[in-house]
């Protein structure tokens, strides 16, 4: 999808270049930039009282297109790997935190908080722990939790203490920990944890427990009992590791029941996995998809943040675990918004806007414009667009032109405040009879009606003004 991506947006900028030069002869005009305005995810997370995140891990840390969106967009960060047991204590008694302080300084450098991951888990476990004698299991596992917990004291808001415990049929995993401790090994993971960093709330964290059927079954009860002796838990994690056009039905009656036992719930490594390459139609299932887990989760209180198993399509696990699949994140290889983006941003309460800074300059009236576009609404197959043209120019217009290229299965079907004329996918929009003359700095607004098929894009604008 990389190459392709780029190469759409080299053309569409190139063409914003034609279409402007056609405008008025003898007009200087400058190149349009179309840049992003608004809040971020995690900013928009805030304003509902949860969090927007994303996992990371090491070697990206390297790579400056990543960490410029890392470090912007989200509002917390989920250790991806190097928090777990293979790497914190790799032998016996030894820790080492040299890469996952990295990614916490990261996060904190960047006012962003962290979700620890994960304290006692079968797997990335050294092979040492499997070698201890049951009669000692107890004491490495509440030494390993107190070393590790106690490090990030203050610096962790969650940790994800007990992770993938249950099989699908709701049985206990028969991990080391499983067979050497017995049943009784999460309640005393999580005692352990609470000692080590009281202020931290504590999580149990599996995948396939998002919808309701025997897993998640099996997590409501330990929770359920859990609460009732005491057992200090404060929340669950839904990984959400999902597969396309496959979100539970029953998501968020599953967050609510959590819910309504007293913990909260996190959706803590959300992906959704399509066959590659990605395509406009599946591109518009996802985003559907991941409206919809969004939704879910807003529509409970309890629900207090969504985590993506990082962001962009060129890091993700997925393709090395799942030949042929990926493309399950919010951001393409190029770190292009998705279409699973805006859905998250709209869900979220965001608006889509783009301004395309198109300057047209006139030798006889120094005036000069740009136009903003932004999608008011979108459902399934249509959309509503608002455009606002604004007078950049010393004297009034006396009238403007704004022009932009459909993307394949946009059409605008009914345009107000403007006069429209279409050629192919070329939208030109002339001012009204009525407001043709705009003061300097002044704006004023035209809104149409169309269909959308799959992503519905933001086009490049250009103006100009007469
Ligand atoms: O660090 C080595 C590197 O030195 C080596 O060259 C390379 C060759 O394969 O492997 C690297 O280690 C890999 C490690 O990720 C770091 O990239 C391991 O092979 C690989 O197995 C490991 O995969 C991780 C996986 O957990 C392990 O089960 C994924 O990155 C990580 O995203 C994934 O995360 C889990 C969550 O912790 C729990 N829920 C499911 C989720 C997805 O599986």
């Amino acid at each position: 999808m990389s190459a392709p991506a780029g190469r759409a947006r080299r053309v569409l900028a190139a063409t914003a270049v034609a279409v402007a030069g056609t405008l008025a002869v003898g007009m200087a005009v400058a190149a349009p930039s179309a840049a992003q305005a608004g809040p971020t995810l995690g900013q928009l997370a805030a304003a509902k009282g949860r969090y927007f995140g994303s996992a990371t891990d090491n070697p990206t840390l390297n790579n400056s297109a990543y960490t410029a969106v890392l470090g912007s967009e989200f509002g917390q960060i989920t250790v991806g790997n190097t928090q777990k047991w293979m790497y914190v204590e790799p032998s016996r008694g030894r820790f080492d935190y040299s890469q996952a302080d990295q990614i916490v300084a990261f996060a904190q450098a960047h006012n962003q908080t962290v979700r620890g991951h994960t304290l006692v888990w079968h797997n990335q476990l050294p092979s040492w722990v499997n070698d201890v004698p049951a009669g000692e299991l107890l004491g490495v596992m509440r030494n390993h939790i107190a070393n590790v917990a106690g490090h990030y004291k203050g610096k962790v808001v969650h940790w994800d203490v007990v992770n993938e415990a249950f099989e699908e049929n709701g049985a206990r995993r028969q991990s080391v920990f499983q067979q050497k401790l017995g049943d009784g090994y999460i309640a005393e993971a999580f005692k352990a944890a609470r000692a080590a960093d009281p202020n931290a709330k504590l999580y149990y964290n599996d995948y396939n427990v998002e919808g309701i059927n025997a897993k998640s079954d099996a997590m409501y009860n330990m929770v359920k009992s859990f609460k009732q002796q005491g057992i200090p838990i404060d929340g669950v994690g839904l990984q959400a590791h999902l597969v396309l056009g496959q979100v539970p039905s029953t998501l968020q009656q599953n967050i609510q029941r959590f819910a309504d036992l007293g913990v909260d719930v996190a959706i803590t490594e959300l992906d959704i996995r399509m066959r590659t390459p990605r395509d406009a139609a599946k591109d518009a299932q996802q985003a559907a998809d991941y409206r919809a887990v969004t939704n879910a989760c807003l529509a409970v209180t309890r629900c207090v943040g969504i985590t993506v198993w990082d962001f962009s399509d060129g890091h993700s696990w997925i393709p090395s675990v799942f030949p042929g699949e990926g493309a399950a994140l919010i951001y393409d290889e190029d770190f292009a918004k998705k279409p699973s983006y805006w859905a998250v941003y709209e869900a979220l309460g965001g608006t889509r806007t783009t301004t395309t800074t198109t300057t047209t300059t006139s030798g006889n009236n120094g005036s000069g414009c740009t136009a903003t576009y932004r999608v008011v609404g979108q459902w399934n197959g249509g959309y509503q667009g608002e455009v606002t043209v604004r007078n950049t120019g010393s004297t009034a217009t006396t009238g403007w032109t704004v022009k932009w290229t459909l993307a394949q299965g946009q059409t605008v079907n009914s345009l107000w405040n403007g006069t429209v004329t279409t050629n192919g996918q070329e939208v030109t929009v002339r001012n009204a009879n009525y407001n043709g003359a705009v003061a300097p700095n002044g704006t004023t607004t035209f809104g149409f009606t169309g269909s959308s098929a799959g992503a519905n894009p933001i086009p490049a604008l250009t103006c100009a003004t007469s």
